[in-house]
């Protein structure tokens, strides 16, 4: 428990100055929400390919153009929202899974954050939040 909380609160401090120097990231503002949570493997591996309506199999981007969009599976939740008021969603499935890995690997597997992923939509960025719900 107090090596956790060590290592939690290094990376922090590492992120906190990690950020300036990875401004091109892929994945920014990565905010671990409630670390004491920590979601199912599987559940969320599934959560995740249900966006926009579902991007699993062959699907490499999301479909249809929403202005928001939700991949839920048991008590697992993403959100995404564009930063742009009105732009629509068109990430690719890489893009997204590689964001949710950037923030796990800073958060730690299955832990709830929010995130920005750079591009992914028809304007600015996205931002993305996975909660247990
Ligand atoms: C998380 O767990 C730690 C250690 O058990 C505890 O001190 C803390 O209050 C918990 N935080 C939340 C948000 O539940
Ligand atoms: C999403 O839309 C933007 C703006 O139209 C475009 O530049 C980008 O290539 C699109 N991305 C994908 C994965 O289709």
């Amino acid at each position: 428990m107090r090596v956790a909380s060590f290592i939690t609160a290094l990376t922090l401090a590492l992120g906190a100055v990690a950020s300036p120097i990875y401004r091109r990231a892929t994945v920014t503002n990565i905010q671990c929400t409630d670390p004491n949570t920590t979601l199912d493997f599987h559940t969320t591996n599934v959560a995740l390919l249900q966006i926009c309506g579902g991007i699993a199999g062959k699907i490499q981007k999301c479909q249809g153009a929403p202005t928001s969009t939700t991949g839920k599976s048991g008590n697992v939740q993403f959100s995404l929202t564009p930063t742009v008021s009105g732009a629509t969603i068109n990430i690719s499935k890489g893009r997204w899974e590689q964001g949710i890995k950037a923030a796990f690997a800073q958060c730690g597997q299955g832990k709830p954050f929010t995130a920005t992923i750079q591009g992914g939509a028809s304007q600015g960025d996205i931002a993305v939040k996975l909660e247990k719900v």
